[in-house]
């Protein structure tokens, strides 16, 4: 298999347009004449009866052409994914945040359009709102979605009986998903009710459904193409629904190209982010550190509607053992309403406030039993043959954590470097290190069964070129490269000789959102599928003319040999053209093995589980709570790579984009319910400098699928996100060690500078009993 062009490891196949800028997107497309701009206004409360909204200011505003309101809305006034009707497009009645679509105004200009939606005359009636979740538990708030209970063993007696018992709270910031191009939608219309929209959105087929649903329409009506996401990151498989839908209902109304691109101010105010959350925890545990039994709550800010918050929570829970085994466990989902902006799908879904929260608790054993915090790991590790019944009673077959941290440790030279970091603070400088190897074990498939299907299509052309689409989105990641490699392999022709096109419902239909890491899990297969129907007509044509075996009849490097002869592949497509081959195939994929049943709580949701581990060092400064970072090796399992050079660049991506959803970027809204972080000015992500001083990224070469994936390769898009956890938790052994590690520092993310200080004062002052 290492000849397998499939190996060859070419490059993202728009890095040179990227980095020169003249990689397409959306607001790139040659703009129509006579072409329109949208813009949102926005509701300023976080909970009001909307008493009155005058528009007639913003109607007759310099370039209007007209204003949108529920009204204008042919069909249905909602974009919710979940069928619970709960999102309109625009709020009628009353706002149920601070920054809702109420209208929408168009103008000949995105300029003037922006000035006009500002003239809005709206009287409100307040009405009491409710920001957080742990309020929102509190004051008895309903929840969005049903919760899940996750349940195995008895956990009461288990906790009662323990040697040793703990419990605790933990907060976990929320994120924004700050992808470089924000939200856009940009709508053509067409005949009768035809509508095209142009979009970044990792979604298309929702989109359109959603566009057919507000136009009051068949979905056959409405195509929604999708080149390129100047990033999406989770933020763009829902929230892009509404643009899409404003977009398109003002084109049709006015019969011309309607764009809609929200400022970033509001881009930031007006759409979901990750889940922050409040988790209580209690959990047993023996002399050696081994977990006996384990109660959470996870309690999640969702927002005002449900969006994804059902699946973002589950996965919150079917993470919270991480990679470790909990002999009686019980998990439980609060999926709390509150009057904010609906949250939804980021990096990891759920799962990293899950994995940080089995790492907290191991975090309370070790300092309570004065260990390091890896042997307390160890000890908890799944097993291969027995204590390896997940929560969700999925059994893990394919458990190589053992090997990844063993290995890691010793590459990362861990135990001599925290002996080194120990002497370090033993001085009593004002300086303190701190070190951590923290491992994350993440689960393949969405747990929405349906979701794990696919779809292709594949066209050779008689001049030998292939041209494939498929389902999936291209937001950075790379999958248009790794899918094309699949194809370039399965006819044996160079990388160059195919091309994918933009995704579009056109081509392939009902597709799922490009999520849950398995763009080139499913896609790949799907691909590999139309290329396979094709080669099969080929090989009988080939068997036929040459008179030869079939099992002959091979592809590779460019030619078709059949037994002893080889033909230009691009010659023996124009004869099998003549001939009346045929050269296109739909394919098609779904992931075996998978089941789940939320009632019970059991089932095996996920087809299999990626592994990975990374040790980081990390310097604080207790005097002011500024941080650096010095080093962070990492070892992650992508099964066989099916290109290193992409995989390591979406591991190391992912890993800072971890990192800074922990220590720099903080969500703040005021007591009013406004985002007052809504801008890079005052939301901090990572820059270049924040990137550890020195950065090992290694792939494990002996890693292979066992279960059947495309090459037996491993989706990889999120799981390397909490391996950001590793700073984390080498920032609380610095703070730790100031009050000689009797305490564990128990830091709420994100453990900003600020955050750091005030855990080292508390810690001084011996107030270690709160969390903060
Ligand atoms: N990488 C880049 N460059 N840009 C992105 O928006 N999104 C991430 C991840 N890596 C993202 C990214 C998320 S949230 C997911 S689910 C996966 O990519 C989706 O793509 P995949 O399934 O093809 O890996
Ligand atoms: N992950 C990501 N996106 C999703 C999922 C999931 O498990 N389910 C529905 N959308
Ligand atoms: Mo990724 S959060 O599943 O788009």
């Amino acid at each position: 298999m290492k000849d397998d062009t499939v190996t060859s490891d070419p490059r993202h196949d728009s890095a040179i347009k990227h980095v020169t800028g003249r990689a397409e997107y959306t607001d790139d497309i040659p703009e129509p004449a006579g072409t329109l701009h949208a813009y949102l206004g926005l509701s300023t409360r976080a909970h009001a009866r909307i008493r009155k909204l005058d528009l007639a200011a913003v109607k007759t505003a310099p370039g209007v052409v007209g204003v949108l309101t529920e009204e204008d809305i042919p069909g249905e006034n909602d974009v919710s994914p979940t069928g619970l009707n709960d999102e309109p497009v625009f709020a009628t009645g009353k706002v149920e945040f601070w920054g809702q679509p109420m209208f929408a105004v168009v103008a000949e200009t995105r300029d003037a359009a922006r000035r006009a939606a500002q003239q809005a005359v709206i009287a409100y009636e307040d009405l009491p709102h409710v920001l957080d979740a742990a309020e929102a538990r509190a004051a008895d708030y309903p929840y969005v979605t049903a919760p899940l209970k996750l349940e195995r063993g008895d956990v009461a007696p288990a906790l009662r009986t323990a040697p040793h018992r703990l419990s605790g709270q933990m907060r976990v910031g929320g994120q924004d998903h700050m992808y470089l191009e924000g939200h856009i939608a940009f709508a053509i219309p067409g005949e009768d009710e035809d509508v095209i929209v142009h979009s970044s959105t990792q979604h298309p087929s929702e989109a359109q459904h959603m566009v057919a649903k507000v136009l009051g329409v068949n979905s056959h009506a409405v195509t929604v193409n999708v080149r390129r996401m100047g990033g999406g990151f989770g933020g763009k498989e829902t929230q892009m629904n509404l643009f899409c839908a404003v977009a398109a209902i003002a084109a049709k109304k006015w019969r011309c190209a309607v764009k809609i691109r929200p400022d970033r101010d509001d881009d930031m105010s007006a759409t979901g982010k990750r889940h922050d959350f409040v988790i209580d925890y209690d959990v047993g545990f023996d002399e050696a550190g081994r977990i006996t039994a384990v109660e959470g709550q996870f309690a999640a800010r969702c927002g005002f509607s449900a969006d994804l918050s059902g699946p973002v929570t589950d996965r919150a829970l079917f993470h919270a053992d991480n990679a470790y085994y909990y002999p009686n466990v019980r998990l439980t989902s609060h999926p709390m309403k509150t009057n904010s902006v609906s949250n939804t799908a980021f990096r990891g879904f759920g799962g990293p406030q899950g994995v940080i929260a089995a790492e907290r608790m191991i975090e309370e054993i070790a300092y309570a039993l004065g260990k390091d915090t890896l042997d307390v790991r160890r000890a908890n590790f799944y097993g291969t043959d027995d204590r390896n019944l997940t929560p969700y009673h999925q059994t893990v077959e394919d458990n190589i954590m053992p090997r990844i941290v063993d290995e890691l440790e010793a590459n990362a030279d861990y135990r001599a470097r925290r002996e080194a970091v120990l002497a370090y603070n033993a001085s009593g400088g004002i300086l303190r290190k701190g070190i951590a190897l923290t491992p994350v074990k993440f689960g393949i498939s969405f747990t929405a069964t349906w979701y794990n299907q696919a779809g292709s299509l594949v066209h050779v052309y008689n001049d030998g070129s292939i041209a494939l689409n498929h389902g999936g989105t291209e937001m950075g990641q790379g999958l248009n490269t790794k899918v094309a490699q699949i194809a370039a392999d399965a006819f044996g022709v160079d990388f160059s000789r195919v091309k994918i096109t933009r995704t579009t419902t056109e081509k392939v239909p009902n597709t799922s959102a490009t999520a849950a890491s398995s763009g080139s899990d499913l896609n790949g297969m799907a691909a590999l599928d139309g290329c396979e129907q094709i080669k099969a007509r080929l090989i009988e044509f080939a068997a036929e003319k040459w008179q030869a075996k079939p099992d002959t009849v091979r592809f590779a490097d460019n030619q078709v040999h059949i037994g002893s002869e080889a033909v230009p592949f691009a010659d023996f497509i124009k004869q099998a053209y003549m001939a009346r081959v045929q050269l296109s195939a739909a394919g098609f994929y779904k992931t075996p093995k998978i089941h789940w049943d939320r009632a019970s709580g059991k089932g095996r949701p996920f087809y299999y589980f990626a592994y990975g581990a990374a040790c980081s060092e990390v310097t604080i400064d207790t005097l002011t709570g500024e941080y650096q970072l010095d080093r962070t090796d990492i070892l992650h399992d992508v099964g066989r790579s099916l290109n290193p050079q992409l995989d390591i660049g979406q591991i190391e991506g992912a890993f800072i984009q971890g990192m800074g959803w922990l220590t720099t970027e903080e969500l703040w809204w005021d007591d009013e319910g406004q985002l007052r972080t809504h801008a890079p000015s005052t939301y901090k992500i990572p820059l270049a400098s924040d990137r550890p001083r020195v950065f090992n990224v290694a792939l494990p070469e002996w890693s292979e699928n066992r279960e059947n994936t495309i090459k037996r390769s491993k989706a990889v898009g999120e799981p390397p996100f909490m391996l950001g956890i590793s700073v984390f938790e080498a920032l609380s052994m610095a703070v730790a060690s100031v009050a000689d590690y009797k305490t564990c520092p128990r830091l709420d993310a994100p453990a900003t500078p600020e955050c750091v200080l005030m855990a080292v004062e508390r810690l001084r002052e011996g107030r270690a009993d709160v969390s903060g």
